[in-house]
């Protein structure tokens, strides 16, 4: 028996990077995705590639019809909802100071808000039904440590551990776990700047595992959280950066131990 036979996932942001890579693991595990998704075809690609147990649904995880919408079409198509993963993401860099009242409401709307409507949505389903269920937040090691000129970033990443943890203990009682994963920097479309040689490279050397991360790192925590070996994991953050925030005293000048 495969980990996930018979087990029905929503992630969020699924048409590219970690959600992406989060799906395509989950189906080979044995599961049933449903890619949500406001990039129709980069998800219906995903979802042809993966396979009859893959699915896009088209959706705006800031539009709370557009979460329930998730919801029923998964469970039309599948049967139910077991899991959820939230890894939407839009980005507004810039400094604060300058950053526009629009450019901070999307950052919120959809690394907030959403990660909040999408929970709500699935939670609500699972609890009306008597379903035990697993939701996997993306937050960041910008949830963390502030992260020059992404603020508004920054911060959202910081209220979604604070958010896993509230769920996570609002729904114990059902059953509903609810955690977030902090990564570090990962190779994804939304860090094409670590395509450059150099920025990888430099960024590797100060990473004390020397190397940045990759979705398969981050995937591979999630699919845990979700799963059954994490039954009794709820309401708790976990940190993919391959010792990056813990090292900041080794990067300064006099400071060295190897
Ligand atoms: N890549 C990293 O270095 C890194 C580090 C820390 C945390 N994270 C977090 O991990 C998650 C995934 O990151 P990634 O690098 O794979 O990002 P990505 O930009 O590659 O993918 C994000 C996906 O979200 C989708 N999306 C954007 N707005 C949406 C909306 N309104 N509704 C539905 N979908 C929407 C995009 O179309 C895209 O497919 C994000 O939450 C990100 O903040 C990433």
């Amino acid at each position: 028996m495969a980990r996930f036979d018979s087990k029905i996932c929503i992630v969020t942001g699924g048409a590219r990077g970690i959600g992406e890579k989060t799906a395509e693991m989950f189906v080979e595990q044995g599961g049933k995705v449903v890619i949500g998704d406001n990039n129709e075809e980069l998800g219906s690609a995903v979802a042809d590639t993966i396979g009859a147990d893959a699915r896009f649904f088209k959706m705006d995880v800031a539009d709370p019809a557009s979460c329930q919408a998730a919801v029923d079409f998964t469970v039309s198509e599948f049967g139910g909802v077991d899991y959820v993963v939230n890894s939407a993401i839009a980005m507004a860099p810039g400094a604060l100071k300058d950053l526009s009242p629009e450019d901070w409401n999307k950052v919120i709307s959809i690394g907030l808000t959403g990660t909040f409507l999408m929970s709500q949505a699935a939670g609500r389903w699972m609890i009306d039904q008597g379903r035990k269920g697993s939701i996997v937040n993306l937050s960041s090691i910008g949830g963390i440590t502030p992260y020059g000129m992404s603020g508004a970033y920054s911060t959202v990443k910081a209220a979604v551990i604070m958010l896993s943890k509230h769920l996570g203990i609002e729904w114990a009682a059902k059953g509903i776990r609810v955690n977030a994963i902090m990564p570090g920097h990962t190779e994804t479309p939304l860090t094409s700047y670590l395509q450059d040689p150099e920025i990888k490279k430099g960024r590797s050397e100060v990473t004390p595992l020397q190397r940045v991360g990759q979705p398969v790192d981050i995937a591979n925590a999630i699919l845990f959280l979700l799963s059954d070996e994490a039954d009794y994991i709820t309401s708790t953050g976990l940190l993919i950066d391959g010792g990056l925030a813990a090292s900041v005293m080794n990067h300064l000048p006099g400071r060295k131990w190897d």
